[in-house]
C-alpha cells in the first residue's frame, strides 16, 4: 500500500495532539508537515512532548508547510480563519483536503468547492468525524420523514469557540433537505428573543456550554403524545482518529467537494 503523506494544521490542538501521534506510529502514513498558530520552527514531536524530535518542523501556514515537499492530504482541525486560508492553498496546489474544522465562512467553504473541482482534488466537508456522529447524521436522514417537529440541542466545553455546532448545523441542514411533514405552528409570542435557540434551515439549535461537557448532541423528534430522542456523546478525540486516517485514504480517488465518504464506518 502507497504510503499516504499528510500535512496536519493545528497540529497542537486538542485533535491535533492525539492524531499527531498515531500518524507517526502508522505505517500506511507519513506525516510531512505540520502547522499551528504557535510554536512555528519548533520541531512537532518536541513541542507535543512526544519525547524525541520527529523531522517535522511546525509552519504557520500551508506555503511554509509545503515548501520542498510533496503532500497528499491536508488534515485540518484547526480555527475557521486558518482553515480557510490553508485549506484553499492546500487545493489550488493539488493536495486534497479533510475539512474537520467547524464555522468556516460559507463563502470559503463554496471557493474551496469550486476549487476543488476545477482542479480535481478531494475535499470532505467533515464538522463530526466520530462513528457516533456519522450514525446520528444516518438516523437523522431515517427519522425525518415521520416526524415535522424536530429540534437539536448541543452541549459542548466552555472552550467551544462556535456555536452552533458544524455538527449541530449539519444536522439542521440535513434534517431541512430531507421530504417531511409540515410542522406544528410555534405559539412563541412573548419572552426573550434569544429563548428558542437559533434556527437554521427552519430548525431550532439550542447550543449549551459548560465547563464539565465535551460534546453531546440531542435530536428531539416529537408527535403528538410520543417523542423520539437520538443522543451522540464524544468524551474524547480518540474516536477522531481512526476515521480521519481511513478518510484521508478514501479522499485519494475523491474528485471535488463530497459530505459523505462511501465505506467509511464500514469494517474493514
Ligand atoms: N470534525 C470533527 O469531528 C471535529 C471534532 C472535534 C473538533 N473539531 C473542530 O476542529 C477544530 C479544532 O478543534 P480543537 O478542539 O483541536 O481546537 P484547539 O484545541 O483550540 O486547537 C486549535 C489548533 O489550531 C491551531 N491554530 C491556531 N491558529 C492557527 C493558525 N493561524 N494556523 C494554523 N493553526 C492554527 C492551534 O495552534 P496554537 O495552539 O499554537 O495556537 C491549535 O493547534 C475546531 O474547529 C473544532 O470545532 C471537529
Amino acid at each position: 500500500m502507497t504510503r499516504i503523506r499528510l500535512i496536519v494544521s493545528g497540529a497542537t490542538g486538542a485533535v491535533g495532539r492525539t492524531l499527531v501521534p498515531q500518524i507517526l506510529a502508522h505505517e500506511d502514513f507519513e506525516l510531512v508537515g505540520a502547522i499551528a498558530g504557535r510554536s512555528i520552527g519548533r520541531d512537532v514531536g518536541v513541542a507535543l512532548g512526544l519525547g524525541e524530535p520527529v523531522g517535522v518542523t511546525i509552519a504557520p501556514d500551508f506555503a511554509a508547510a509545503i515548501a520542498g515537499r510533496t503532500a497528499d492530504v491536508l488534515v485540518d482541525y484547526s480555527t475557521s480563519e486558518a482553515a480557510a486560508r490553508n485549506g484553499l492553498a492546500a487545493l489550488r496546489a493539488g493536495v486534497a483536503v479533510i475539512l474537520g474544522t467547524t464555522a468556516v465562512d460559507a463563502a470559503a467553504v463554496e471557493e474551496m468547492s469550486r476549487v476543488a473541482e476545477e482542479r480535481g482534488v478531494g475535499l470532505f466537508l467533515a464538522p463530526n468525524l466520530t462513528l457516533v456522529g456519522q450514525v446520528m447524521f444516518r438516523c437523522a436522514d431515517l427519522i425525518r420523514p415521520y416526524f415535522g417537529d424536530v429540534e437539536v440541542v448541543e452541549f459542548h466545553n466552555s472552550a467551544k469557540r462556535d456555536a452552533p455546532s458544524g455538527t449541530a448545523l449539519e444536522t439542521a441542514h440535513r434534517l431541512d433537505a430531507s421530504r417531511h411533514p409540515a410542522e406544528t405552528p410555534d405559539a412563541t409570542a412573548r419572552g426573550l428573543p434569544d429563548a428558542r435557540g437559533a434556527v437554521s434551515g427552519g430548525v431550532h439549535v439550542h447550543s449549551v456550554r459548560l465547563p464539565s461537557f465535551y460534546s453531546r448532541h440531542e435530536l428531539l423528534f416529537a408527535r403528538p403524545g410520543e417523542m423520539l430522542t437520538v443522543i451522540a456523546d464524544q468524551f474524547t478525540t480518540e474516536p477522531l482518529v481512526g476515521p480521519t486516517l481511513k478518510a484521508a485514504r478514501l479522499l485519494m480517488s475523491v474528485r471535488g467537494a463530497v459530505r459523505d465518504l462511501p465505506g467509511l464506518f464500514d469494517p474493514d
